[in-house]
């Protein structure tokens, strides 16, 4: 059964660990993150994009496969099902989908418009009890074509966020998604640390967890932030996994063609990737 990212988030936050949404793309890649967050025995949080939701041919396919799948493969831990980045529009699909978590991403509306449209969705997760992410300062680099340049929220307006409802709330601190440029500045702490004194207990969501040093990690988990995402990472690796076998030229032995032997090395490595960031969060054990 899916749950609201509510109560992990929470218990995350007051712990002092983080729990790991990591973006879905097909069947491999789902039953990979159940695995690992199963074997470590951790909450997960499942991300998809609105693109990836689209490839994977609608939010329906998605959730009746994930649904599915967490019953066939007995996962015991709590895995939230959420929307990653979405439109208002898109959020009222999910909702209708049956995710148990959305986020809705204002952050390139005014911040009267953003508020506006999160206080409406705040109203409709409250009643079907899902949790709701909403987001102040858009996140850095590319996703699904739209590229942000990394900026540092405003204290304040994440402060008027937060107190609208909201379950978690992502503020840019100069992450940005994908892989980080060589001239990066880093994350800025002293921002994370002003969102946190104003928004007190509300668990913070860090964007862009892909190539961020682990100490960085660990002092973003120390000023607040309770959910990180990854996907590129995951993407890297189940690449690199790929083409090392068919480099070595493994899908002309035998059945090697086989899509599940040739997405077995991949898919291994996403299991791998999804249990040492779990391992980094501090999430093992805490389902
Ligand atoms: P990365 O692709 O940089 O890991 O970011 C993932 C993310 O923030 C999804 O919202």
């Amino acid at each position: 059964m899916l749950v609201s990212a509510k109560e992990m988030l929470e218990k995350a936050k007051a712990g002092k660990y983080a729990v790991g949404q990591f973006n879905i793309n097909n069947l491999e890649w789902t039953k990979a993150v159940l695995t690992a967050a199963q074997e470590c025995n951790s909450p997960v949080i499942l991300g998809v994009s609105e693109g990836a939701g689209k490839y994977m041919t609608g939010y329906k396919t998605v959730s009746a496969m994930v649904q599915a799948m967490i019953e066939e493969m007995n996962i015991s831990v709590p895995v939230a099902l959420h929307l990653d980045h979405g439109s208002y529009d898109g959020c009222m699909k999910c909702i209708e989908a049956g995710f148990s978590s959305i986020m809705f991403d204002g952050s390139h509306y005014p911040i009267e418009e953003n508020i506006a449209k999160t206080k409406e969705l705040v109203k409709i997760c409250a009643e079907k009890g899902m949790s709701l992410e909403a987001e102040v300062g858009s996140i850095g680099g590319e996703e699904d074509g739209v590229i942000g340049m990394g900026e540092c929220a405003d204290p304040n307006e994440c402060k008027a966020v937060a107190d609208l409802g909201i379950t978690m709330l992502a503020a840019g601190i100069g992450n940005i998604h994908g892989k980080y440029p060589a001239n990066w500045k880093g994350l800025s702490f002293e921002t994370l640390d002003a969102i946190q004194q104003k928004t007190g207990t509300m668990p913070l969501v860090l964007h862009g967890g892909t190539g961020i040093p682990d100490d960085m990690i660990k002092k973003a988990i120390s000023l607040g932030v309770a959910k990180i995402n990854v996907n590129t990472e995951c993407q890297i690796s189940f690449a690199e996994a790929t083409r090392k076998y068919i480099e070595a030229g493994k899908d002309l032995e035998g059945k090697g063609f086989d899509p599940r032997k040739l997405l077995a090395p991949g898919t291994a490595a996403i299991v791998d990737k999804v249990k040492e960031k779990i391992e980094l969060f501090g999430s093992v054990n805490k389902a």
